[in-house]
């Protein structure tokens, strides 16, 4: 770890984000680890959990509980420095700005986003908290790499403070176009926040696209393919700020050997079994979020069981959701949606053995992940939109026998790479209700060329991969592209 001078431990590479990899648990909560703390929801703590507990460095972030200040500890191997955030932070920058205004912006305004300039202040403010933070602990020419939407004008603010450091910035979620980002009427400052950074990573080619057309929109910036030339108020130029897709993974390692335990595969097989051995199980594992596409999921399998091309004696689905954001509106109408959906499937089609839908809100290990990957024939993703979606990957890794077969929306980043997946768009009932057919009649042959081909994809592009990418193109020398 890092080097102390001036009362604070100095670091030379510092992640920042949002959420820390562990959240406060209240006592008693069965989620405790046993320290006090869980580990975070989500894609985000998910990739970057592994580098970070073989590196040396620091991670900046928030402890999850409200007004509580927390000193810097290490937890799992990781240097962490919490950042405290007032139970008015949370509803205004946090439910707020990051997800009641940015969430449902950038993904295709699924819900209707609210912009209110009191979230927006909250917004501004608390990234200057979080700047701060990284001021104070980082040392003469760390790199510093800020994480994800709520963090958007950290690039900034810290070339202003430290123009020593390596910035960069990736967004773990989509980026939309520029006709849609019009709308937020902080836009501008947006944007120059993220150009603070020296590079700018996104999911996809598109996602990147998209930013670089809204620089060249309202900023005016120059655009020299994947460069903006940065200048300051005088038309100096500052630095290059670069975009470009570093597309995100999973630790590959971690989930194929827990696939591999005779545990885990016991497990699975108590699974089938506890469902009532139907023929095909079919999962879904997401957030609670209405960006999932949980509720066309829930149509498509509804109508295949009204139209008699399934029964509960042939399938089950098991949607696991873990909660979210609880707090917010979209997100507590989504529940009740769900939940009253769930409930008219399984009070009209499950019999006494069977049933239609085994809906479980809760979080669980990732033990009990990866037995619930081994224990079913089709894994359906079908995100509206989704920055990558991880789910569709640790379940293609988890596949060490090359069987099953995986639903995949187009609108997940993920597409992008795993091309042999039975692409849907799950706006189309008709089309989703033909593939799980199809995924559920796949041939073994077919199956298992499909699955190789994706497992060789990922096994090729794990998580480790996605970070050493993207730190030896931080630091790496801009070369001026005039073209
Ligand atoms: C997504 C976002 C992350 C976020 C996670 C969980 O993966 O990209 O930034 O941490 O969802 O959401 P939450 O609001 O609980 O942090």
């Amino acid at each position: 770890s890092g080097s102390s001078h001036a009362g604070h431990t100095k670091y030379d590479f510092m992640v920042v984000s949002n959420r820390l990899p562990v959240d406060r648990v209240a006592p008693g909560d069965d989620s405790d680890d046993g320290s006090g703390w869980r580990r975070s929801p989500g894609g985000l703590v998910t990739a970057l959990a592994p580098m970070m507990t073989k590196t040396d460095g620091a991670w900046v972030g928030w402890h999850g509980a409200p007004d509580e200040t927390v000193k810097p500890f290490s937890h799992g191997g990781m240097d962490l420095v919490p950042v405290q955030l007032s139970t008015d932070d949370v509803e205004l920058y946090y439910e707020g700005f990051s997800n009641a205004t940015l969430w449902p912006l950038y993904h295709d305004v699924i819900a209707p986003p609210e912009f209110h300039r009191t979230w927006w202040d909250a917004y501004r403010k608390v990234n200057r908290r979080f700047a701060d933070a990284v001021v104070r602990h980082a040392d003469q020419g760390a790199t510093v790499w800020v994480q994800d939407y709520q963090l958007q004008l950290v690039p900034r603010m810290l070339r202003e403070a430290r123009p020593d450091l390596r910035i960069g910035f990736f967004n773990h979620i989509p980026f939309p176009p520029p006709e849609i980002f019009a709308q937020l009427p902080w836009r501008q400052a947006i944007i120059d926040g993220l150009l603070g950074a020296d590079l700018v990573g996104f999911q996809r080619v598109s996602d990147a696209g998209n930013f670089m057309r809204s620089a060249r929109r309202f900023l005016g910036a120059s655009v020299k393919q994947q460069q903006v030339h940065v200048k300051d108020h005088n038309g100096q130029l500052t630095h290059i700020a670069r975009a470009q897709a570093f597309p995100i993974s999973i630790d590959v390692k971690q989930i194929s050997e827990l696939a591999a335990r005779p545990d885990i595969i016991e497990r699975a097989r108590q699974i089938r079994q506890d469902m009532g051995n139907p023929k095909t199980i079919l999962l879904g594992v997401d957030r609670l979020d209405y960006t999932k596409g949980i509720r066309h999921r829930l149509k498509a399998f509804e109508e295949l069981l009204a139209d008699g091309r399934l029964t509960v004696g042939d399938a089950t689905l098991i949607q696991v959701a873990s909660p979210s954001r609880e707090r917010v509106e979209q997100y507590r109408l989504l529940r009740e949606e769900v939940e009253g959906t769930v409930g008219h499937i399984n009070g009209t089609y499950d019999t006494l053995e069977n049933t239609a839908v085994r809906y479980l809100h809760h979080s669980y290990p990732v033990e009990e992940m990866v037995a619930l990957y081994l224990a079913a024939d089709v894994m359906l993703v079908t995100a509206l939109r989704d920055g990558m979606n991880l789910v569709a990957k640790e379940y293609v890794t988890a596949r060490n026998n090359n069987d099953g077969a995986l639903v995949l929306s187009e609108f997940a980043g993920a597409a992008d790479q795993l091309k042999q997946a039975l692409l849907i768009n799950p706006h189309d009932i008709a089309g989703l209700k033909n593939t799980i057919m199809t995924a559920i009649e796949l041939s073994p042959r077919e199956a298992s060329r499909r699955m190789r081909s994706m497992r060789r994809q990922i096994l090729d592009h794990d998580v480790d991969h996605w970070s050493a990418d993207f730190l030896r193109a931080l630091n790496e020398k801009v070369v001026r592209d005039d073209s």
